[in-house]
């Protein structure tokens, strides 16, 4: 198949915004950016389309999907009920990098989008070329992250158009995402209301909302992932990917780090032994939203330079604010940690 690409980094035209919409009406797949990774979007009304993106993917079909909007009006099509509760966070955090689980009201949307499941995801993105795109197409959008299955997600149209090239219509190029990870996914069919996964809206700025609203362990519910996607291997790179957490002294020169990857705060750039790469992540160990948004750029690049084998990449450990980044790159480090001390 040949794969369209559309720019819409600065202008948006009328005749890009009707290709792509005479593309979704036909059940056709089109990459949309949005703030926090761009997302293989297809029509959720339509089996054929939402069929297209799990071939696409290679996803397994038992993993659901979130469905985009760009207005509230649309969720009484496919939504059974939106608490008061839910609409004051919807207020709080829309468009953003959140998605809330609710109880799914049958019959608008074809059945494969919530694999089989009696609740659907629903985000409202706040990308501009995104947002513009969802409107003109009213329609509501089914958009997994635009990766090949078990690939880290895109935050940038050239790894998206790498992984996808060939297998979707088109493409729209819309500049790196702000956040950088995929959004926090809220399961709100239950009170009080459980984090299936983290992302860059927090369980405290969700509580600054509605005290106590939030329970305490999120991803469980009786010791089983709520999102089954986070039960998948995920978000690795080829190269191998060690956690480094106490980075506080230098590591020593002797061993051969010449194909080996420093991915750390500048801040502590000093520590980095001057026979390795250093890959700076963000400025200081403070910095996670630029940590977010850098992590998966980072993992894609380590990919493609040849120099490099293996990578330590920092973690942050005493940081609320990392929960998203540290729950992204523990599965992409298959859970190996290690401390400076060690090295
Ligand atoms: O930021 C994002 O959320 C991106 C952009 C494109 O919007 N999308 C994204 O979609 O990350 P995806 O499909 O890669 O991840 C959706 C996650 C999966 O872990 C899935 O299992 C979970 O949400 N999920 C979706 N619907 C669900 C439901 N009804 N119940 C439980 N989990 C659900
Ligand atoms: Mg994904």
């Amino acid at each position: 198949m040949e794969t369209k690409v559309w720019h819409m980094r600065d202008h948006i035209s009328e005749q890009d915004l009707n290709e792509i919409k005479e593309q979704f009406e036909a059940s056709e797949l089109v990459v949309i950016p949005t703030e926090t990774v761009y997302g293989l979007g297809g029509n959720a009304r339509s089996d054929e389309a939402v069929k297209r993106i799990y071939e696409a993917k290679g996803r397994p079909s038992d993993n659901p999907l979130i469905v985009h909007i760009h207005s509230m009006t649309q969720l009484d099509d496919f939504v059974e009920e939106v608490s008061p509760e839910v609409r004051e966070l919807m207020r709080a955090f829309w468009p953003g990098p959140i998605s809330f689980i609710l109880p799914l009201k049958a019959g608008y949307l074809c059945k494969r989008v919530t694999g089989g499941l009696n609740s659907i995801a629903v985000r409202m993105p706040s990308h501009p070329v995104g947002c513009r795109i969802l409107q003109y197409v009213n329609l509501p959008i089914a958009a997994p992250s635009a990766n090949l299955s078990g690939r880290p997600s895109p935050t940038m149209f050239q790894h998206a158009f790498d992984d996808l090239n060939g297998r979707v219509a088109g493409i729209v190029n819309g500049d790196q995402s702000e956040e950088g990870l995929e959004s926090t996914v809220l399961d709100c069919t239950t009170y009080p209301f459980q984090i299936a996964r983290p992302g860059a809206i927090t369980k405290e700025m969700i509580e600054a909302v509605l005290p106590h609203s939030v329970e305490g362990k999120s991803g469980l519910k009786d010791g089983k992932p709520i999102a089954p996607g986070m039960k998948y291997k995920h978000y690795a790179p080829d190269t191998p990917v060690t956690v480094l957490t106490e980075l506080n002294h230098t590591i020593s020169n002797d061993k051969n780090w010449q194909h080996t990857a420093f991915v750390v705060p500048k801040s502590l750039q000093e520590w980095v032994p001057n026979n390795g790469h250093f890959i700076s992540l963000c400025d200081d160990e403070e910095d996670v939203k630029a940590a977010n948004h850098n992590l998966y750029r980072i993992l894609h690049d380590l990919d493609t330079e040849d120099e490099i084998t293996s990578a330590y990449i920092y973690g942050f450990t005493h940081q609320p604010k990392a929960e998203a980044y540290m729950n992204r790159l523990m599965k992409a480090a298959n859970q190996e940690v290690i401390t400076g001390d060690e090295l």
